[in-house]
């Protein structure tokens, strides 16, 4: 099986990638670096073709089976519409209309920020009022999903918040694991908004790369959670990093600048996907840690 990866030199890409390969696969990759990072890749063994989503010519992906499109702009803070559209919706566009018109399978990365503030533990039905403009793009990139599954295999897994090797090149847009971590392993006390009992679901990498190959043999096309099913508060990250880094820092609370427009809790549903892909975590939130940090070798 030949698999093409989008964004493969970025967070989740290149933990596909890599997974990909060690199970058989043959795989390109296509990232134009914008943030991704060559390091992630330097156990990769395909090709790597440095060039943009909508730029490449697609015709050298006609042997491809399935593409697996991870890449986008991931920075939410961006305020630049027009970038963002052209990448995370047009960009998505051109890759789906050549998976289409060449019976390819396509897997591709939407996210839990189409949900905005939707009640957690939030149903696929729920989405449709992100609250920015990066929540917008997933949204209007699932909407033209949509329109393609009657006649093509599509699988669109909504990631919750996602961590694990791999993302440090993603500086203030990694992980809450992933800062607190550099904090403690600073010595300096874990930042978190005051009282740390906002609950949020944290999926590690391996099990969002696991929902990604599932959707190869789909049952049938959707557009399905992809989380942990578990909402894990700030304090509950504090004391898991604590206990696996041999810490015990106590949190140092400040205000959250941001509370009106903050979820506080997010939880992802997981029935569709159980259904669709037969997916459910494999990991739970401190095994999940205690393998990052190994892999890291901070442990
Ligand atoms: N990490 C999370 O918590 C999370 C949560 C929800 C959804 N997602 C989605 O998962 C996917 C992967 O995210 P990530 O966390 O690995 O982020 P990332 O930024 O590490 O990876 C995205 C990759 O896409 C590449 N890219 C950007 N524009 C490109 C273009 N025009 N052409 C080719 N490559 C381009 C970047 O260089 C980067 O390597 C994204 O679609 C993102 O929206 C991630």
């Amino acid at each position: 099986m030949k698999a093409l990866v989008t964004g493969g030199g970025g967070f989740i890409g290149s933990n596909l990638a890599l997974t990909l390969e060690r199970e058989g696969y043959e795989v390109l990759v296509l990232d134009d670096f914008s943030n991704g990072d060559k390091e992630n890749l330097l156990d990769f063994n395909g090709e790597i073709i440095p060039e943009s989503i909508n730029l490449v010519d697609l015709s050298r992906f006609q042997d491809v089976d399935v593409l697996f499109h991870c890449a986008a702009i991931t920075d939410t803070t961006l305020v630049d519409k027009k970038l963002m559209m052209q990448v995370n919706v047009d960009g998505s566009k051109r890759l789906l209309e050549f998976a289409h018109a060449n019976r390819k399978k396509f897997i591709y990365s939407s996210s839990a920020a189409v949900y905005g503030d939707a009640t957690a533990p939030t149903r696929e039905d729920m989405a449709g009022k992100p609250k920015n403009i990066y929540g917008v793009s997933k949204w209007e990139a699932d909407r033209m999903a949509m329109k393609y599954m009657k006649d093509m295999h599509i699988i669109g897994l909504r990631y919750f918040n996602v961590f694990g090797p791999r993302e440090s090149h993603k500086g203030k847009m990694a992980s809450m694991i992933w800062q607190l971590r550099l904090q403690m392993l600073a010595g300096k006390r874990p930042r978190i908004f005051k009282y740390g009992e906002q609950k949020r679901d944290q999926v590690y990498v391996k099990d969002v790369v696991r929902a990604n190959i599932l959707g190869v043999q789909a049952k049938k096309s959707a557009i399905v959670n992809v989380g942990s099913g578990r909402a894990i508060t700030f304090n509950r990250i504090v004391e898991v990093l604590n206990k696996v880094l041999g810490t015990s820092l106590e949190p140092d609370y400040f205000d959250n600048p941001y509370e009106d427009a903050y979820q506080n809790y997010t939880q992802a549903d997981l029935t569709l996907a159980k259904e669709i892909l037969g997916y459910s975590p494999e990991w739970s939130f401190e095994d999940a840690v205690r393998d990052y940090m190994k892999e890291e070798g901070v442990i």
